[in-house]
Parts: structure tokens; sequence; C-alpha cells
């Protein structure tokens, strides 16, 4: 009842969320511009369909728009101030771009395909599957189902796709958030769930998220 509720309160937020964000409608990005980009930086790393070739790339393929805005938008200094997602490379590589072309390059990737991943580990994949589609409840853990979706799918605006990632990084996203040094989740969102997480339960859940479509 308790896990009933929480999944209800969380779907309650979220719907929330998108009710205010639809209300505020920015304008859409210009996807063949962000290619452009696309074709003669990013691909370095993300691969010109935003799948990666490795791990520690994150797979940008099929996010949703609203997410890889925030997300440039959170890696990019503004006015002497230190960005509010640390990480060197991307704070590099991203201080060129303006928020118009955060947006051509948000919809290009959020309009390509993401290739899947497979669950490496046949120990722990019930583990994993069970931390995400439940939680923990003796130790307060919310099941991450309740906000990134059963399928990994995530719920636009606020929510990513989980599903299909690579393991390496979301385990490296989910110490981040554990240890303080990622922060841009509003209201501590993730924070507060990744505290309660030892690294089994991590890595875990990461291989179960990297086979899930
Ligand atoms: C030299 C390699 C490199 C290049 C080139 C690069 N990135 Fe990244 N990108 C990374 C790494 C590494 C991360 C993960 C950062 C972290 O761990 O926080 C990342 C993360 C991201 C994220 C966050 C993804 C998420 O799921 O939260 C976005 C969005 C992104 N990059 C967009 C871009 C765009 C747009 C470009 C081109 C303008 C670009 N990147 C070029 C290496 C690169
Ligand atoms: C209460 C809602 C909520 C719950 C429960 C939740 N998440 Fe999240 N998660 C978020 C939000 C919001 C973000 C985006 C933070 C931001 O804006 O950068 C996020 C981001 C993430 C990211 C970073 C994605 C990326 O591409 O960088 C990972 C990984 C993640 N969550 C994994 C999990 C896992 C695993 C669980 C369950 C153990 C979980 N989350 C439970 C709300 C939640």
């Amino acid at each position: 009842m308790k896990r009933f509720l929480l999944a209800l309160l969380c779907a309650l937020t979220a719907f929330g969320a998108l009710a205010a964000d639809t209300a505020k409608a920015a304008p859409k990005g210009d996807a063949a511009r962000g290619q452009a980009i696309v074709a003669t930086v990013c691909v370095a790393c993300h691969g010109l369909d935003g799948n990666s070739p490795i791990p520690v790339n994150p797979k940008l393929a099929g996010q949703h728009p609203e997410y890889l805005l925030k997300q440039m938008k959170n890696f990019k200094a503004v006015g002497g101030n230190p960005p509010e997602r640390v990480n060197a490379i991307m704070n590099g590589m991203i201080a060129a771009y303006d928020e118009g072309q955060m947006r051509d390059l948000s919809a290009y990737f959020a309009s390509q395909a993401r290739k899947g991943e497979a669950a490496k580990s046949r120990e722990t994949i019930e583990f994993g599957q069970k931390l995400y589609r439940a939680g923990d409840l003796s130790k307060g853990l919310p099941a991450c189902a309740a906000c990134h979706g059963p399928a990994g799918a995530g719920l636009p605006a606020q929510y990513p796709r989980l599903g299909g990632q690579y393991a390496e990084y979301t385990e490296a996203q989910l110490k981040s958030f554990r240890e303080g040094s990622r922060s841009n989740d509003a209201n501590k969102m993730m924070r507060m769930v990744a505290i309660k997480m030892t690294d089994a339960e991590i890595k875990a859940v990461s291989d179960y998220i990297a086979g899930l479509r």
C-alpha cells in the first residue's frame, strides 16, 4: 500500500510538472541545424546518431529534448558562476553554444533511435529488476519505475529515459549523485535516492537498466 501511494505521488508530481511545462511551451529546435553541429563536434564522442560508441560517453539518442536541453544549460557556466553540472569535458564542449543551438541539438538527438544494450550479469539481474520495479521499502528506497517508468522510457519533460543506457555511465551517475558531485537534480530528487544505495545495489540496477526497453 505504501509503495502504491509513493508511486501515485510521483505520478501526480510528474503530471503537475508536465502540465506546467506545456503551459509555457518553448520554441522547438531545428533538428537539421542540430545535426550540422553534431556532425562536426559531438560525433567524436556521442556518435552521429547519438548512440555513443564507448560506455563512458552516454547515449543521447531517443532522450527527451527537455532533459537534454536542461543538461546542456546546466553544463554551461553563466555570469561567472560555476556550472550547475560539473564535468570538465562537457563544460568545455558546450561553452560555445547559445540556447537556440542547444534546442537544435536537443531536437536532433531526441529524433534518433536508441540502440539498446543487454544486461551482462545473470547473477544480479533479478535483484536489479526488483530494485528498479519496487525499490526497497525496508530502507525507504523508492522504485525507479515510479519516476522513470516501468520500461525506463522516462516521462517528458522531467524524468530522463534510462533504458538501453550503458551500465558504466548509469553507475557513475548514481555514484556522483550519492556523493553530491552531481547536484543539478531539482529538489534533490536523485540525491535522496542514491544516498540510500550500496555499491552492489547501484551495480545491479545499472546492469538491469542497460537491458531495459
Ligand atoms: C570529448 C568527448 C565529448 C564530446 C566531443 C561531447 N561530449 Fe557530451 N558528454 C561527454 C561525457 C564524458 C559526458 C558525461 C558527463 C558526465 O559524466 O557527467 C557527456 C554528457 C553529455 C550530456 C548529458 C547526457 C545525460 O544523459 O545526462 C549531453 C546532453 C551532452 N553530453 C551533449 C553533447 C553535445 C551537444 C556535444 C556537441 C556539442 C557533446 N556532448 C560533445 C563527452 C563528450
Ligand atoms: C522521485 C523521482 C525519481 C526516482 C524515484 C528516481 N529518479 Fe532518477 N532521476 C529523476 C530526475 C528528476 C532526474 C533528472 C535530474 C536532472 O535534472 O539532472 C533523474 C536522473 C537519473 C539519472 C541520470 C540520467 C542521465 O542520463 O544522466 C539516473 C542514472 C537515474 N536517475 C537513475 C535512477 C535509478 C536507478 C532510480 C532507482 C533506484 C531512480 N533514478 C529513481 C527522478 C527520479
